[in-house]
């Protein structure tokens, strides 16, 4: 009888320990994202930051989450790019709270005192809201020939081996997704863009020049040897910090560099 009655009682206190826990995960914990608006077909309107409430609980926990719950829910105009939403595709690039990263694996700063601030990619032309005008860095990318590029064919006549030496080279480099990140918080590329190439597409240079197999590297060196392309370059380090795939262009550009001083 009396096990029975403290059993009851423990029940009874565990029940309201419960609700009261229901009851404060349930209290609403909202978050202001304050986004850059911007739209082309009303180009008299001045650009603007627009304020969207989102409330934490009923939201995933990066960033992109929000942004698809404010498109999803409150304005179907908000445009951003997006694909893979794990930091593979590269198309979610923006600026958030100051640093130009992935917002798919950027975490929303759950402190709800302090508003989220997002922008697209700094110094690029805005097609609309968040989504940068990359044409100029693409063009960039093709103009350094990102392929393998050779006149003999493979020894054993199919494939072009490499050793897992070289193979290994190739680490750190060949992870890059282009997300432009690195270049557009780059002040050297901020202010000599349409000459200089900037971080992202100068560590893809560097990948092909100490790619093994490849046989056109003294072409690829060429035609980095001029004062522009390559050599705005002042090792500021931007790039390397805000990478979001923690890779180093500012090194790879450095042994670009000393590659061209050596020849
Ligand atoms: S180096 Fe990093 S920041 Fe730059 S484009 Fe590649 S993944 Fe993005
Ligand atoms: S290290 Fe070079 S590429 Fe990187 S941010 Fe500085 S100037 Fe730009
Ligand atoms: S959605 Fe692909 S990297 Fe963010």
């Amino acid at each position: 009888m009396f096990k029975s009655i403290i059993r009851q009682n423990n029940q009874f206190k565990f029940g309201l320990r419960s609700l009261a826990t229901a009851a404060g995960e349930n209290a609403p914990r909202i978050k202001k994202f304050q986004i850059y608006r911007w739209n082309p077909d009303t180009p008299d309107i001045q650009p603007k930051m627009q304020t969207f409430e989102v409330d934490l609980n009923k939201c995933g926990p990066m960033v992109l989450d929000a942004l698809l719950k404010i498109k999803n829910e409150q304005d179907p105009t908000l445009s951003f790019r997006r694909s893979c939403r794990e930091g593979i595709c590269g198309s979610c690039a923006m600026n958030i709270g100051g640093y130009n990263t992935l917002a798919c694996l950027c975490r929303i700063d759950t402190n709800t005192a302090k508003n989220s601030k997002i922008y697209p990619l700094p110094h690029m032309y805005v097609v609309k809201d968040l989504v940068p005008d990359l044409t100029l860095f693409f063009q960039q990318y093709k103009s350094i020939q990102p392929y393998l590029q050779r006149d003999t064919k493979p020894a054993d006549g199919r494939e072009n081996l490499q050793s897992i030496e070289d193979r290994a080279k190739l680490d750190g480099l060949y992870e890059c997704i282009l997300c432009a990140c690195c270049s557009a918080g780059c002040p050297s590329y901020w202010w000599n863009q349409q000459q200089y190439l900037g971080p992202a597409v100068l560590l893809q240079a560097y990948r092909w020049l100490i790619d093994s197999r490849d046989e056109y590297t003294k072409d690829r060196k060429l035609m980095l040897q001029n004062s522009m392309s390559l050599y705005r370059c002042h090792t500021i380090m931007n790039c390397t910090k805000t990478c979001p795939k923690f890779l180093n262009p500012g090194r790879a550009i450095a042994e670009i560099k000393k590659m061209l001083a050596f020849d």
